[in-house]
């Protein structure tokens, strides 16, 4: 994907209103944890690292011993982010500025289908996590022909990226990560608005949360 294109979906990504609002709260990070297989005292202590984590949950993690977010857009949330314990480092996945075998978890959340270079992230990664380290991944997948969903791109400002469920897989797999827990599930089209209920009834996007190990 060119560069062109992620100025694009990054000047999209800094209007979202996501970025205008506050992380989630306490009871919303232990439902995110749970939904991936896994709960917030499995983080304590535990050095974490949020790879492009916008206002999300590395923000509400109370106890870890380092919580740290690489995104390209940090001089944006860092408003809203006044509570935040977690380190802002404006960095992009694709060149993480750690050393290697430096994290427990790594979360991205969300991110894969906004980066340059997703294989190059998964690498980035795999290089920064333990090796008994943990990925906390999830992604929106689009189960339609690859043709059609190549070019949802283009009315898509924010996603440079639709993959299908199988792509993630192979992505995942392609960088040597092993899938330990996946629920995909369907978003509730009651609680999205047009442009995403759109998505889900047309393009059948759905969601898959991932916990993965090396
Ligand atoms: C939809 S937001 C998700 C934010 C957060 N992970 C969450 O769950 O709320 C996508 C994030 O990916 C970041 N991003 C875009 N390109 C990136 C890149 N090349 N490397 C790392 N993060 C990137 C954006 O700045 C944005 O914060």
């Amino acid at each position: 994907m060119s560069l062109e294109r992620w100025k694009r979906a990054h000047q999209a990504e800094k209007q979202h209103s996501t970025h205008q609002s506050g992380p989630p709260n306490r009871n919303q990070v232990n439902e995110i944890l749970k939904n991936h297989g896994t709960n917030i005292s499995e983080l304590n202590n535990k050095a974490v690292l949020a790879v492009g984590g916008g206002t999300g949950i590395i923000h509400r993690l109370p106890n870890t011993s380092l919580a740290i977010t690489a995104d390209p857009i940090t001089d944006l949330v860092s408003e809203v982010l006044v509570e935040s314990s977690a380190e802002l480092c404006t960095a992009a996945g694709e060149n993480l500025p750690f050393i290697s075998n430096s994290f427990d978890f790594v979360i991205c959340r969300n991110v894969l289908d906004h980066v340059v270079d997703p294989n190059t992230v998964l690498d980035e990664i795999k290089r920064v996590i333990k090796p008994d380290g943990k990925m906390i991944f999830d992604i929106n997948t689009f189960d339609i022909p690859a043709p059609v969903r190549r070019r949802l791109s283009l009315i898509d400002a924010p996603h440079p990226y639709h993959f299908s469920t199988d792509e993630v897989k192979k992505l995942l797999e392609n960088s040597g990560f092993k899938i330990e827990y996946a629920d995909k599930w369907r978003p509730s089209i009651r609680k999205s608005n047009l442009k995403r209920s759109i998505a889900i009834l047309a393009f059948r996007m759905k969601k898959i949360n991932m916990l993965c190990s090396l």
